[in-house]
C-alpha cells in the first residue's frame, strides 16, 4: 500500500496518509485532510501545485491537460498538479510537499 507524506513547509510538520488502493490524489488528500491546497480542481489555477519529492514512479504520468500547465509554471522538474496527479495502486513511498505553503 503506498503511504504519501505531505510536508508541510512553513511549520516542517508532516502529515502521513495511507492510500490502499491508490487513485486520484486530490480525493485521498480531501478524505484524510491533508493541508494540500485545492480551488479549481481542472488543472487551470495551480493552487495545487505539489513538489515530488520521492517517489515519483507511484503516479501515473501526467494526462496532455496537467502537463500543459506545468509547462507553463515555474516550478521544480519534479512538480505535478495534485488535483490531477492518480496514485498507482501498490506498495511505496510517495513524498510531496505542496509549493507555496
Ligand atoms: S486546483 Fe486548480 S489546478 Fe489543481
Amino acid at each position: 500500500m503506498p503511504t504519501i507524506v505531505v510536508v508541510e513547509t512553513s511549520a516542517g510538520a508532516s502529515k502521513t496518509l495511507e492510500a490502499p488502493s491508490g487513485g486520484a490524489l486530490i480525493d485521498i488528500c480531501d478524505r484524510q485532510r491533508a493541508p494540500v491546497p485545492f480551488s479549481c480542481r481542472s488543472a487551470s489555477c495551480a493552487t495545487c501545485q505539489i513538489e515530488v519529492v520521492e517517489g515519483a514512479e507511484l503516479l501515473e504520468p501526467p494526462a496532455e491537460e496537467e502537463q500543459d500547465l506545468l509547462d507553463v509554471l515555474e516550478g521544480p522538474a519534479s512538480s505535478r498538479l495534485a488535483c490531477q496527479a492518480k496514485v498507482k495502486p501498490g506498495p511505496g513511498l510517495l513524498k510531496i510537499k505542496p509549493i507555496g505553503t
